[in-house]
């Protein structure tokens, strides 16, 4: 039987920060709000030249060394993202060519701050189809180009990064189980509703959001997803070694470990480094638990998202 497992992990960080103390001057907010409130310091901002696909660039030439392989190893792509350079061609295609490689499938996955988990999904079910035996799965943002840096409810929760991981055809398990849903009906509480049409922007091009049900609905499906996914991946919570919950806020992370009953030295949390990065904060994180030590040969990890849509899902992993 074939498996896919992940073989490598990188991820990038614009050179730019944008502190809590910085955003004082842009806003009326202040550190300590934003710290309580969603325990965030720091982001990071795209330079004004650097596209989605350049911070895919980056973060996925480090997974594909972590791997031990060349761009020509990869016979797929997989890319999720919310903020596209452009209209078409997706994302993966223009990774896919900066990559200097030709020929393998490439394609974007939109599922908002769940667009990971929904990627690696995909991704998993070609490699253990034998599509492939390698595929690059990324997650990449420019979150801050579609933030109203007038509204403080908002631009403060938000920044820009990438993350990717290669999955790789084994003959040991590595994805043990996936879940994925969505529900249309909640699209209200969290959205960029504008559009282009006819050379013109039609609509608000920013972030709306609804805090406090994006809150509400956020931990309650966090919590189902993981009673649905464990079991199908065989484990029950006590077995999970780490879990790597979308980085949106440290109050959201923290209710989706007490739903599993896990401590916070389980828990893998970078969101107070690059606040929102939507799909790239699962493989940001991931990434650095890899780099630091943390993750290790055997341990099983649990991803979890939610976002717009409204989306969630999960991976249950053994590593
Ligand atoms: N600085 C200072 N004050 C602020 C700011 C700010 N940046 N933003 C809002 N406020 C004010 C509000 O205007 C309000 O003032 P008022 O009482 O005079 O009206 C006050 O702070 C309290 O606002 P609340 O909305 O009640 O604050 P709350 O404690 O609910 O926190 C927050 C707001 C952080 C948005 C919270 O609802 C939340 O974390 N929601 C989840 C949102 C999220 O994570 N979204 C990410 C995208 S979705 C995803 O990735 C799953």
């Amino acid at each position: 039987m074939t498996f896919a497992r992940i073989t490598g992990t990188g991820s990038y960080l614009p050179a730019k920060v944008l502190t809590n103390k910085d955003l004082e001057s842009l806003v009326d907010t202040s550190d300590e709000w934003i710290f309580i409130r969603s325990g965030i310091r720091e982001r990071h901002i795209a330079a004004a030249d650097e596209q989605a696909s350049d911070l895919a660039l980056h973060a996925s030439r480090k997974a594909i060394e972590a791997a031990g392989l060349q761009p020509s190893d990869i016979g797929l792509i997989v890319l999720a993202t919310t903020t596209p350079d452009m209209i078409f061609p997706s994302t993966a295609c223009l990774l896919q060519s900066k990559l200097g490689i030709h020929g393998c499938p490439a394609f974007d996955v939109q599922a908002v701050c769940t667009g990971f988990v929904y990627a690696l999904s995909t991704a998993d079910m070609y490699v253990k189809a034998g599509h492939c035996k390698h595929a690059l799965v990324v997650g990449t943002e420019v979150f801050s180009r579609i933030l109203d840096w007038k509204d403080r409810g908002t631009c403060v929760l938000f920044g820009d990064g990438a993350g990717a991981v290669v999955l790789s055809q084994s003959d040991r398990p590595g994805v043990l189980a996936a879940k994925l849903h969505a529900d249309g009906a909640h699209t209200g509480i969290l959205s960029v509703p504008g559009t282009v049409c006819g050379g013109k922007v039609e609509g608000s091009p920013f972030v709306t959001m609804d805090g406090s049900a994006v809150f509400k609905l956020a931990v309650r499906v966090l919590g189902e997803v993981a009673e649905e996914v464990l079991p199908a991946a065989g484990l029950d919570k006590s077995q999970v070694d780490w879990l790597i919950p979308h980085q949106a806020n440290i109050r959201i992370i923290e209710a989706a470990a007490k739903k599993l009953g896990l401590g916070m030295d389980k828990v893998v949390a970078t969101v107070d480094r690059h606040g929102n990065t939507s799909a790239a904060s699962i493989p940001l994180a991931l990434d650095v638990a890899v780099r630091d030590g943390r993750i290790r040969t055997g341990h099983h990890v649990l991803l979890e998202g939610v976002g717009g849509g409204f989306t969630w899902g999960a991976v249950a992993l053994r590593w």
